[in-house]
């Protein structure tokens, strides 16, 4: 019971899907700013992952790769709210990657819906779809060994028995919510998603169901993430294109303009390297300018030396 205690809840609940490229972290804090309620990050493959080093820095904390790539980046603002997404098809090392980063985030997620030559090559992603014993193995290896909940991704099958029968497979490892992206592997973004198989797995499974693929066909707007939500027949919402285009499409109060959102972002890439461009020296007020951003590029240097030079003293006494 304890161990339940502060967890993630998933039930009832928009999310910012796991996206490459996209679902960084000044992407994710800005979702978390216009209302979603739990962000994914990008998918990190465990093969490049099980071997970083963490770095603490002024405001971010940092998984850096043996080659100093940072592989992920996460901070106090979204530490009980972002999802940790792996591309795995390995039991140990999954658990490897999911021990390092399990402290910094509020749940692990497996993806199993990737469709991309570079997942499924090496048996991980949509891929995974074809074998339930190997799923079985990575769920279960991550729900016993790891105290943050597990929970994973999945894209529908081609029939909605098979579909149906998977996930009570993957309910039995013990995961706390499933994530179903509402197309076949073989279907594309513009193939429409297929709201009925969603709905089946919500009536099959009594963990929470989070319905994914509604951007474009269904979800445009605020309103539209519960129409989405009910015709699915789910529990929660998770956006990835919708969300890209525009993220303040979780602002209940309605959307800001793309031009407002890119301020924000602006302000949240400062924020989260800011440790980098203090320790670099460079002169980044140029790109400030631009956006008529001057002062705010002055203030938040001033303030960043401010916080460097009282570390230094509290760290020379
Ligand atoms: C994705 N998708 C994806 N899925 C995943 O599980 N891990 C990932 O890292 C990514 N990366 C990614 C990047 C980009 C740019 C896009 C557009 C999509 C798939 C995504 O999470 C989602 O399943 C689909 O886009 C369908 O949801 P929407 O777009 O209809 O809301």
């Amino acid at each position: 019971m304890l161990k339940m205690m502060g967890r993630l809840c998933f039930a009832h609940k928009t999310a910012l899907a796991p996206m490459v490229r996209v679902g960084t972290l000044p992407m994710r804090l800005l979702a978390l700013d216009y209302g979603a309620d739990i962000v994914y990050c990008e998918v990190r493959m465990d093969i490049y992952t099980h071997t970083c080093h963490i770095s603490v820095h002024l405001n971010t904390v940092d998984f850096v790769a043996p080659d100093e790539r940072v592989m992920f980046r996460t901070c106090s603002k979204e530490k009980g709210r972002v999802v940790f997404q792996m591309g795995t098809a390995d039991p140990e090392r999954a658990l490897v990657v999911a021990k390092l980063v399990e402290n910094d985030v509020a749940a692990v997620d497996v993806n199993m819906g990737c469709p991309k030559e570079y997942s499924t090559k090496g048996g991980m992603g949509s891929a995974l779809l074809s074998d339930p014993e190997k799923i079985e193995a990575i769920l279960s290896t991550l729900v016993n060994g790891i105290s943050k909940p597990v929970t994973c991704k999945i894209r529908i099958l081609s029939t909605l028995e098979d579909t149906v029968n998977l996930v009570k497979r993957i309910e039995k490892t013990g995961v706390a919510a499933i994530a179903v992206h509402g197309r076949m592997k073989e279907e594309r973004p513009r193939h429409p998603v297929h709201c009925d198989y969603i709905q089946a797995v919500a009536e099959s499974v009594s963990i929470p169901v989070i319905a994914n693929g509604g951007s474009s066909d269904i979800v445009k707007t605020f309103e539209d993430i519960e129409k989405f939500r009910a015709a699915a027949g789910a529990s929660s919402v998770m956006l990835a294109r919708a969300a890209m285009w525009n993220p303040s499409i979780f602002r209940q109060q309605g959307a800001l303009s793309v031009e407002e959102v890119m301020e924000d972002y602006i302000r949240y890439v400062s924020d989260t390297t800011a440790a980098y461009f203090i320790r670099s020296g460079m002169n980044y007020g140029n790109n400030y300018e631009v956006f008529g951003m001057t002062d705010f590029y002055n203030k938040t240097k001033a303030e960043l030396e401010a916080r460097k030079a009282a570390l230094q003293t509290n760290g020379d006494q």
